[in-house]
């Protein structure tokens, strides 16, 4: 975990001798706002070597809700992307329709766009299902969140594969990671506990690989390298925000173990992802029989989805939809 110093405190960065801004806690380090950055993108880049998460991967879509973790991610990538293979980084912003929130997301993902020079595309899910997000949780009685990670990843998928890009790049940083698997390991959900790792495998022209270049990162230092890097993110929360009991405990948990042992949550997340590297996800993906997205029995979940509220499968349409606007061309911001 890394802490701002107080103004008052003057320390010094262990690597150039200035004054320190930044402690970093697993590392004992004390650190200026340019070490600090620095040393937060090769904490990054040797994540994505321990991995081998970039192996193959030329051309990436970074998916981007407008808050501090996609963000960051998205300037990190910009910033060691001449170290790696990458050649190209998409940014897609998925707009729900939730009002304030949503307009401060577009214009948080546009201004990130803008400045690490990153082609984007964002895509509001009213012009796709006719709906915004609330009208669609009104209309199924769905939890909201249930049926925003729904419809964001079907998008998500779809637009990977139609752009043929090598994978999608996720914003999931560690401390979520560890809440997930301990919690999928509680309810004995193993596909989605298998599903955590750094990559994921997809499969040709159906279900796009999905990376996590923070699978090693804290939360807390993508707070701090967001606000050194002076980089706007949204400050209003979701509406829909839900302060799920069972994670709040998990996370509270992990946190007191890293007081006890700076680095603790590390070496969990090194000694899960090798475990559950050997694990296959053993789930049957079949394409949908109406859009051809995956699916466990044949129809994919939009397609079930809309055939309650549309009276009819409409992933065909989707489809369509964002192939003309994939023809119109990415925003160049
Ligand atoms: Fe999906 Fe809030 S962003 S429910
Ligand atoms: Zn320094
Ligand atoms: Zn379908």
């Amino acid at each position: 975990m890394s802490k701002i110093l107080e103004d008052n405190v003057n320390y010094k960065c262990r690597k150039c001798g200035s004054r320190a801004s930044v402690r970093v806690t697993y590392a004992k380090l004390l650190l200026c706002r340019e070490h600090f950055l620095e040393y937060i993108e090769n904490r990054v880049l040797n994540t994505m070597k321990r991995y081998g998460i970039l192996k193959d991967t030329k051309r990436i879509l970074v998916a981007l809700s407008g808050g501090k973790d996609s963000l960051s991610l998205l300037h990190i990538l910009s910033k060691i992307k001449d170290k790696t293979e990458l050649e190209e980084i998409i940014g897609i912003h998925i707009d729900l329709g939730l009002g304030e929130y949503s307009l401060e997301s577009i214009n948080a993902v546009k201004k990130a766009c803008q400045d690490t020079g990153t082609n984007c595309i964002i895509i509001p899910i009213k012009e796709l299902m006719d709906h915004n997000l609330p009208e669609l949780v009104e209309l199924t009685r769905r939890p909201p969140c249930s049926l925003c990670g729904l419809i964001k990843r079907y998008i998500l998928n779809l637009t990977a594969i139609e752009l043929g890009v090598d994978a999608v790049a996720l914003g999931h940083h560690m401390d979520d990671v560890l809440v997930f698997i301990i919690k999928d390991f509680l309810f004995q959900d193993n596909i989605d506990m298998a599903k955590m790792i750094p990559v994921t495998k997809g499969i040709q022209g159906l279900l796009a690989k999905k990376i996590k270049l923070l699978y090693e990162i804290y939360e807390d230092d993508l707070s701090t390298y967001a606000y050194l890097a002076g980089i706007k993110t949204t400050k209003t929360p979701c509406p829909y925000k839900y302060q799920d009991p069972f994670k709040n405990s998990i996370r509270k948990m992990m946190d007191e173990l890293e007081n006890y042992a700076p680095g603790f949550k590390i070496s969990v997340a090194r000694r899960l992802a090798k475990n559950l590297e050997k694990t296959p996800i053993l789930e049957e993906i079949q394409p949908c029989r109406y859009c051809g997205m995956p699916s466990r029995n044949g129809i994919c979940s939009i397609c079930s989805l809309t055939m309650k509220i549309h009276g009819e499968p409409i992933g065909p349409k989707i489809k369509v939809k964002i192939k003309n606007k994939l023809q119109q061309g990415t925003l160049h911001l």
